[in-house]
């Protein structure tokens, strides 16, 4: 094993290099303070491996994403989202066999248990929709109680990841049939994974709803395209929770409310608000960048720029041609689109963005798919955690297979140091 050295406080140490597959080098720290008396200090972890993973690759330089080692491009022009699915979990693409067993074990599990529409009468109808994901799908552990042993064999493991995969899209339907007053439509297991979710959104008990096959594929492309991205938030949350033994779903809960930030996947839901703002005061780009520059302003431009890509990410490349194409297809001209281009061209021509090295992200052109798709802006959180659901369920299985120790940062403490306690009635 290759070594690196440490010189500290006039001694020397030697820390073990770790490689990955692809190249990626890091210095293991983890004996560190036992050795020096020193830990390592990193805000927000911009520079530090939480874990090592086999899942997925990111090079935020030459803006590679991979999964399982299928680049993102290919997989999200050829495959679906649950032979995706199958690829995080599994870490092989499936056979066709493999497959159609995978989707007819999901199929059989997309019913809800009558008593969680009780859950959903519960809540107000203006209820933001991750808030209503998040509880109910923590819920899910108290009707599968044998999810809740640390120590279940796989098959009961894998059970209840099937469950998730099977029930969230009933659960995000259900919570865009509540927000509209609409009856809760079952799920129809004849019909493919995602026209089945499209069919629970927008189908009616009066009239016979069969989804566009343009609109099932663009579905698939976004699904695909937000499955997995490494240690994000919300993924290192999912691991987090879970390493301290808790339930797959209270993980993933935990994970959907990380997710909801509009740092992170709550972005999308930012951009559409923004791009709407920036139309209705009359389109004036120069003066929104103008604001997103300026350190005094809190505007950013919301769905630019990224932790760990630093000259484009793939997804939004792929998600940009995507919007033209659904577009196209389905007849629509969001005006938004014209302004969000704009504003990408003006962004990219800007020295502070260049400098920066701050370019669209996924979540740039998400929300104008969605939109044509006819999904209203305040769902579109709950399609990217239905999505990166397919990844955290994979990081969470790696990291209980891999029988990862409780994640427990240190700190540098800078309070106040050892005082005498003053009772109350001597401090005046
Ligand atoms: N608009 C204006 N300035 C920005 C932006 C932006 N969107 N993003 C970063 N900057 C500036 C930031 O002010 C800082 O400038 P300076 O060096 O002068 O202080 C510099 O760029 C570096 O930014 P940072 O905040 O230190 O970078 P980070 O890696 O901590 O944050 C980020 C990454 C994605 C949170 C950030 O770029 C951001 O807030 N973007 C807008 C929100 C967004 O689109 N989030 C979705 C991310 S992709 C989907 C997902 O996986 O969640």
């Amino acid at each position: 094993m290759q070594k690196a050295l440490l010189q500290v406080d006039g001694q020397s140490y030697e820390l073990d290099i770790v490689i990955g597959s692809e190249g990626e080098k890091a210095l293991d720290i983890a004996k560190l303070r036992d050795k020096t008396g020193y830990i390592t200090l990193d805000v927000g972890y911009k520079n530090t491996g939480a874990t090592t993973s086999g899942i997925t690759f990111i090079d935020g330089e030459q803006g590679i994403l991979r999964y399982r080692g299928y680049p993102i491009e290919q997989l999200a022009e050829f495959s679906t989202y649950l032979e995706i699915a199958y690829l995080l979990l599994y870490g092989e693409l499936p056979t066709k066999a493999q497959l159609e067993q995978f989707e007819r074990k999901i199929a059989e599990r997309t019913l809800i248990h009558e008593d969680i529409k009780k859950f959903f009468d519960g809540f107000p109808s203006s209820a933001h929709p991750m808030g209503i994901l998040a509880s109910v799908v923590c819920s899910l552990s108290s009707f599968y109680p044998e999810s809740l042993d640390p120590h279940a064999p796989d098959e009961v493991v894998e059970r209840n990841i099937i469950r998730l995969l099977a029930k969230v899209p009933t659960l995000i339907a259900w919570i865009y049939k509540k927000r509209k007053g609409h009856p809760y439509m079952y799920p129809r297991n004849d019909k493919s994974y995602v026209a089945n979710f499209l069919y629970m959104m927008f189908g009616m008990p009066t009239y016979d709803y069969e989804p566009d096959t343009h609109v099932v594929d663009a579905l698939n492309k976004l699904l695909i395209l937000h499955a997995d991205h490494e240690q994000n938030c919300s993924t290192s949350t999912v691991r987090t929770v879970g390493s301290s033994q808790a339930n797959i779903y209270a993980s993933v809960a935990a994970g959907m409310c990380a997710l909801w930030g509009p740092l992170h996947g709550g972005a999308n839901q930012e951009v559409i608000e923004m791009l709407e703002m920036i139309r209705a005061d009359g389109g004036n780009i120069q003066k929104w960048i103008n604001r997103a520059k300026d350190k005094n302003d809190p505007f950013r431009l919301m769905g630019f720029g990224h932790r760990v890509y630093k000259n484009f990410d793939p997804r939004a490349k792929i998600i940009k041609q995507a919007a033209d194409q659904v577009l196209n297809v389905l007849g629509i001209h969001d005006p938004v689109l014209d302004i969000a281009k704009k504003l990408e061209e003006v962004a990219l021509s800007d020295p502070y963005f260049i400098e920066r090295r701050l370019y669209p992200n996924v979540d740039f052109y998400s929300g104008i798919i969605y939109r044509a798709l006819g999904i209203p802006v305040e769902m579109f959180t709950v399609m990217f955690a239905f999505g990166r659901l397919a990844g955290w369920l994979a990081q969470w299985w790696e990291m209980r297979r891999a029988n990862e120790p409780i994640v427990r940062p240190r700190q540098v403490y800078t309070g106040p140091t050892l005082r005498e306690y003053v009772p109350i009635a001597k401090r005046g």
